[in-house]
């Protein structure tokens, strides 16, 4: 009797996914503000800056005008159509806007390509370090996510080399990549990625390729996965480069053959993406000026810690090729990065998000730094973390 009224409140065991643990800074940096203290934020992805007015301005109109209804599964037919033509113009790629599916950030993406291309139990290969949604997704759908590690050696990505390796020793079904990569900040060159795809694809793995850093490339321009492969799906966000964290829209680039089966699963799971963010979505396109000015803003700010950093003791992190990401080795100072820190929130005032959210392997000797802040921020927080390493 004991044991039934139990599991009626049991969560099941799929749903036992980890929290981020940067959550746990989040929360001591509210501790030492709400005494009075000033913190450097750098731990959370998010731009600083608000949504393109054009966006704004088209969501404010359409709340004037009322009724906001259900939309189509697959996302307003103008918008979908607003996106393709973006691939033309950004990456030269003429593209069937049916292919387009908008979507609940990319995450509602992710659920969807996942269910869309797995069946429960198949293997997912995914780079280590990487973004852990991935395999805390994959494993609340029954997936079983799949580490590769990667080094310098390898410009922190998977090669070709270490997929095959992996799925001889037991097949995959699905890899995950992702460039510019989040918490790594790198980059692949376009012929890496159209290797690594063109391996995969030869051995039946179905290709994920998560862009949703894209335009916010500095080192050289990111390819899509779109044009280097029709049967790749190509998963993208308005968070990021357009500065709509909150407004939970994105849209991915399906085969074909995958349209109808996306259609039905968001149907029935969510019917349609939010309208309003869907009609501020496409007005979004016209404000590429003002994100363009953003995009400057982290091209400064990287720059400030690309200098500043190696003068203030932190000389070692990955190349800084996208995103609005450092990836610093804490090795020479620490083998806890959790605990690092935390005494550099506490000592220095500065929050970063420490490795092992990202990393289960080496994580501890890894902080991720954020850049999406302002200038002045930066160069407080080399400031500030030079002085507190110097003690
Ligand atoms: C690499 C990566 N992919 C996907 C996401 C999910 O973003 P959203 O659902 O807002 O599009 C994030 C968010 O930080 C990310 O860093």
């Amino acid at each position: 009797m004991l044991e039934t009224a139990k599991r009626l409140l049991m969560p099941s065991k799929r749903s036992d996914v980890p929290p981020f643990i940067v959550m746990d800074v989040m929360a001591a940096a509210a501790r030492i503000e709400a005494e009075g203290r000033r913190v450097v934020h750098m731990e959370v992805g998010q731009p600083a800056a608000p949504a393109p007015q054009t966006a704004r301005k088209a969501a404010q109109a359409a709340l004037v005008q009322g009724r906001i209804g259900y939309t189509e599964s697959l996302g307003i037919p103008t918008l979908r159509a607003r996106i393709a033509r973006h691939y033309r113009d950004s990456y030269g790629l003429a593209l069937d806007p049916a292919r387009v599916a908008v979507t609940t950030g990319s995450s509602g993406g992710f659920i969807l390509a996942f269910l869309a291309l797995f069946e429960s139990g198949e293997r997912v290969a995914l780079a280590n370090p990487g973004y852990p949604p991935y395999r805390h997704i994959l494993s609340a759908l029954g997936c079983e996510p799949v580490l590769i590690e990667t080094t310098a050696e390898t410009r922190w990505a998977i090669t070709g080399k270490a997929l095959i390796a992996e799925h001889r020793r037991k097949p995959l079904a699905g890899l995950v990549v992702a460039s510019p990569a989040n918490p790594t900040g790198t980059m692949m060159e376009a012929d890496a990625l159209a290797r690594l795809i063109a391996v995969a694809e030869a051995e039946g793995i179905r290709v994920i390729s998560d862009e949703i850093y894209h335009g916010l490339d500095y080192a050289f321009a990111a390819e899509t996965a779109a044009n280097l492969s029709e049967r790749t799906v190509a998963i993208n966000s308005f968070s990021k480069y357009f500065c709509m964290t909150g407004w939970r829209i994105g849209w991915m680039v399906v085969p074909d053959s995958l349209v109808r089966t996306i259609d039905r699963l968001q149907g029935n799971l969510a019917i349609s993406v939010p309208t309003l963010a869907q009609v501020a979505a496409e007005a979004a396109f016209d404000g590429r000026d003002e994100m363009e000015t953003v995009k400057h803003g982290y091209e400064e700010n990287r720059r400030i810690l690309v200098e500043g950093l190696p003068q203030a003791g932190l000389d070692k992190f990955l190349p800084v090729d996208g995103a609005f990401y450092l990836y610093a080795d804490i090795s020479r100072f620490s083998d806890d990065s959790l605990d690092f820190a935390k005494r550099m929130l506490n000592e220095a005032g500065v929050a970063a998000t420490p490795g092992i959210d990202f990393d289960p392997v080496d994580g501890r000797h890894f902080l991720r730094f954020c850049y999406a802040g302002s200038a002045a921020e930066m160069h407080e927080a080399v400031q500030r973390i030079g002085d507190w390493l110097k003690r």
